[in-house]
């Protein structure tokens, strides 16, 4: 391994941006050539998306690897625009795939390698909809399958993609909503059954899929997708990370410095180590001191990480959570989280005490507490533990409480509980 490492750029990383998960990437090679379709779960910022790309890149040789981002899909029609542009860094592949949407394409057929992929998708969306998307897909699909290696289908996001579907604008769950949606995961479903062997569909996004389902009683659709968990790097990967940054930086690490900062971070998601190297770069940089010793850990961490800049990351915490949980239930959750960043755990006691506080339309608080533990427990926030339900990282939980802490009386400790 080399011993020197280049901060991450951007959202995801990549080649020598990409540090250690050997191990996991072997296992998820190994799982692919087996035929199986994947979908691969772990808490934010743990680097799905970047070990997505990375297996892409060392498969290349073997498989047609298409990587497709549905963050910004609305619908089924949109991911099958999505699905189509995709392919077209492949030439066969997307000749062809021009071929099957040569209809939806017309006016720009002759010219479309000049369109820039921008426009492109813009006509794919405006000639996909709720009524040819199935078949224009499976048609794709056939595609794939029919291409002279065996193909890698990397599908990021798709957790998004199906809450819009689902919930829509307004985040609202309706039965027309759960239909197109138990529609496109069938159709999903079906087109991995019928191609297994051909093609392998890996699943993820930065929010949980299960939990989703589970919301809208589909969780059987995608049974026949493996989980693969990402765990956070261990100590000596987070230490070996922290080092080779350091010596390409110049900064020079005294004695158990890198030990301590990973000690304090106690969940060493990459994200969070690779934004604790930078703060202690910029500090080195700023002091035109290169040497960074462990007594100096904990200030970094109480100035720098947990700054207002620092906990400006949980918005996207908060924004994902309220997107899979809805409005009205939100505010429930973001007390228990709450309770338990201020008070260490989030007890017993104190989920009973919430009851008195909350009613909701159709369901018992007690059912949407647990269903909000069980969100909170799939998506890597909370844990249990004898005292309670804690937080897994001890970051997001200073952040949580740095952000919300102040406006929070605990709710035992309230006049009326
Ligand atoms: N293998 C790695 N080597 C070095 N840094 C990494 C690695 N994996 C993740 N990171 C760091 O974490 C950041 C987030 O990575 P990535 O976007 O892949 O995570 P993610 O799990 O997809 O996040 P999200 O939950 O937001 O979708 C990267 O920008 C990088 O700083
Ligand atoms: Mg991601």
């Amino acid at each position: 391994m080399t011993n020197t490492l280049r901060q991450a750029e951007g959202n995801y990383v990549v080649g020598e941006r990409f540090w250690d998960r050997e191990n996991d990437l072997a296992l998820f090679a190994k799982r692919i050539d087996e035929g199986a379709h994947l979908l691969l779960v772990a808490q934010r910022r743990m680097g799905k998306t970047s070990l997505m790309r990375e297996a892409a890149r060392r498969l290349e040789n073997r498989y047609i690897c298409i990587f497709v981002d549905l963050q910004q899909s609305r619908s089924p029609a949109d991911a099958m625009a999505e699905l189509s542009v995709a392919t077209r860094p492949h030439g066969t592949l997307w000749r062809k795939t021009k071929g099957a949407f040569a209809n939806v394409l017309k006016n720009i057929a002759g010219v479309i390698d000049d369109v820039e992929v921008g426009e492109v998708r813009v006509r794919l969306r405006a000639g996909l909809n709720a009524g040819n998307w199935a078949a224009k897909g499976d048609e794709l699909f056939g595609v794939l399958a029919a291409s002279e290696r065996p193909v890698l289908l990397l599908l990021d996001e798709v957790p998004i993609l199906v809450n819009n579907i689902l919930k829509g604008e307004d985040r609202r769950m309706t039965p027309e909503r759960r239909a197109r949606t138990d529609e496109f995961l069938s159709w999903l479903r079906r087109n991995s059954l019928e191609h297994q062997g051909h093609i392998r569909i890996v699943v993820s996004g930065s929010i949980g899929l299960e939990p989703i389902l589970r919301q809208a009683k589909l969780s059987a659709t995608i049974n026949n997708f493996a989980p693969f968990e990402l765990k956070p790097w261990d100590e000596d990967a987070s230490i070996g990370c922290l080092e080779a940054l350091a010596n390409e930086y110049g900064v020079c690490f005294q004695e158990g410095a890198a030990t301590e900062m990973v000690r304090r971070l106690g969940c060493c998601i990459p994200h969070h180590v690779q934004m604790f190297f930078s703060r202690v770069y910029a500090r080195c940089f700023r002091t035109r001191k290169m040497d960074f010793s462990a007594s100096e850990v904990e200030e970094v961490y109480r100035t720098e990480m947990l700054s207002i800049r620092g906990h400006a990351e949980l918005t996207h915490y908060e924004e994902r959570l309220e997107g899979v949980l809805g409005r009205e239930v939100f505010p429930l959750a973001l007390e228990m989280l709450t309770e338990a960043a201020v008070t260490g755990s989030l007890t017993r006691e104190v989920i009973l005490a919430l009851q008195k506080d909350y009613a909701f339309e159709g369901q018992s608080v007690v059912d949407v507490q647990k269903e909000i533990l069980w969100v909170l427990e799939h998506d890597g926030y909370l844990k249990p533990s004898p005292q309670g339900h804690v937080f897994v990282s001890p970051l997001v939980r200073d952040w949580w409480q740095a952000r919300h802490g102040a406006f929070h009386t605990p709710r035992l400790a309230r006049k009326e509980s």
